[in-house]
């Protein structure tokens, strides 16, 4: 028999049970409410949002360390470009965001984070068709930065090439909420014992793993990405394509250029690294069981994670503060 829940039931029925893996949510933004949880009991999205059942959104995640959010301005570019590419409408409320954010990371309470942002078509039916939507709506959560164990960086990490194919241009350089794909390569990699996989482009070149991108360093010394047509266009990686080039005034590289990768190149590299929001520049040690380099993680992974490190604490052009009105 079911339990009939009413909205008297409601709150307890959602406390029950232990939830372990809520430890880490620190607060909730939605436009359903125009306000802000901390319960993490309370973070909900309605059933019959297309987001949820449709996977009709798009989103983006940005990091703040020390009260400082790191590219706040190209995350949200790049949000309200997926969002015209799958024709969203705004909520009004989305005019407010910068001031949304960094409320919610200080009523989070905690002033290193990553910051979701997520735009929906909204509540309209349970069909696929968009147009039964009144109103899109913006759901933000604050979350714990997840700790990743030190020998990542220390000793490097693993990688496989993915067999699931990856998505179509339009899908892959749109941040939408439809991450299927990601989900099934992820769940490849960790199946096979690896923290992460690639996939490769129908030419058999470097694409991207499920949630970052890749670099490699050649015998000569040249850094190369796979380039945006198939991918997504990290702001990690092209913040790092920059940092690079002052690698290549010091001698340190030859060059640095997006080009395709073959995949038998990447395995031949001298050091291959991934790169994103939350992982920054994790060297990659070991491609489908082959050793990269010496095995170790290589010099320009280590200079371009010191790089970034220092550019997520101290480069005040592309810091925003928490604490600041505008
Ligand atoms: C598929 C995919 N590629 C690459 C990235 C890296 O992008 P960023 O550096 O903006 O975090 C992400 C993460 O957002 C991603 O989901």
């Amino acid at each position: 028999m079911l339990k009939l829940i009413t909205t008297d039931t409601f709150h307890a029925a959602l406390a029950s049970g232990e939830k372990p893996w809520q430890k880490n949510y620190l607060a909730m933004y939605s436009t359903q409410w125009a306000g802000y949880v901390t319960d993490p009991a309370l973070m909900l999205v309605p059933a019959d949002d297309h987001l949820v059942h449709r996977g009709d959104g798009v989103f983006d995640v940005m990091r703040c360390l020390r009260g400082k959010i790191y590219q706040m301005e190209a995350h949200l570019s790049r949000l309200e470009r997926s969002g015209k590419a799958i024709s969203l409408r705004l909520p009004a409320e989305y005019g407010d965001v910068r001031e949304i954010i960094k409320e919610l990371v200080r009523r989070g309470g905690e002033r290193d984070c990553l910051i979701h942002v997520v735009l929906s078509r909204g509540p309209g039916s349970f069909t696929s068709n968009p147009f039964d939507c009144p109103a899109g709506q913006m759901y933000i959560n604050v979350i714990r930065h997840p700790r990743y164990p030190e020998k990542y960086y220390s000793g490097g990490v693993s990688i496989i090439t993915s067999r699931v194919p990856i998505k179509r241009p339009l899908f892959a350089t749109t941040k939408s909420c439809n991450y299927l794909q990601n989900v099934l390569m992820k769940m490849e990699a960790l199946e096979s014992g690896h923290p992460y996989a690639v996939g490769l482009d129908e030419e058999g070149n470097l694409a991207e793993g499920s949630g970052e991108n890749i670099g490699m360093v050649t015998e000569e010394g040249i850094l190369k990405f796979p380039g945006f047509e198939n991918t997504l266009a990290g702001i990690t990686v092209q913040r790092v394509f920059e940092l690079a080039v002052t690698l290549v005034n010091e001698k340190v590289l030859k060059d640095v250029r997006l080009s395709k990768i073959p995949l038998k190149e990447a395995h031949g590299a001298s050091e291959v690294f991934l790169t994103g929001t939350s992982i920054q520049v994790l060297p990659v040690v070991t491609y489908d069981g082959l050793t990269i380099g010496t095995g170790k993680p290589g010099l320009v992974s280590k200079k371009l994670l010191a790089l970034m490190e220092k550019d997520v604490r101290e480069n005040g052009d592309l810091l925003t503060s928490i604490d600041s009105d505008s």
